[in-house]
């Protein structure tokens, strides 16, 4: 059903200290940066192996990013799988019983196709499944 790890989401405070700790010490490429009003977040990808990190700083405390950063304060916040129909792989989801949070695909980072499972049926692991664009890397 999942494709690959398409990226680990990680909430953080101050964008620029994360990216100069996963661009700068760890060196990871710094691939693209984008304000995601539909997510409430200013997001930067970066490339590690076939897969990302993507950094997310909440655009105001009301987003959910920024009640999670104000109840837990940074760190990991969810994993993306890549999927290749995402519509039909919500409603398999969905006929197996986990709960979403999103029941239709929304526009997500890169005009990405991104939807939510809820963490109450996923074992804790806030969970997005997403369908890039292209096969943009
Ligand atoms: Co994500």
């Amino acid at each position: 059903m999942f494709g690959r790890i398409d990226h680990v989401g990680v909430a953080v405070e101050d964008l620029d200290a994360a990216i100069a700790l996963y661009e700068g010490s760890f060196e990871m490429e710094l691939a693209h940066r984008e304000t995601v009003e539909s997510q409430g977040v200013e997001a930067v990808l970066l490339d590690v192996g076939d897969a990302h990190v993507e950094l997310l700083r909440p655009l105001g405390p009301e987003t959910a990013v920024g009640k999670f950063v104000a109840k837990r304060g940074s760190g990991l916040h969810h994993v993306a799988y890549a999927v290749a129909d995402i519509e039909a792989t919500l409603a398999q989801i969905s006929d197996a019983g986990v709960e979403l949070i999103d029941s239709e695909p929304r526009i997500g980072i890169r005009e990405s196709k991104v939807a939510f499972l809820h963490p109450r049926s996923t074992g804790g692991v806030l969970t997005e499944i997403v369908q890039p664009k292209a096969e943009v890397h």
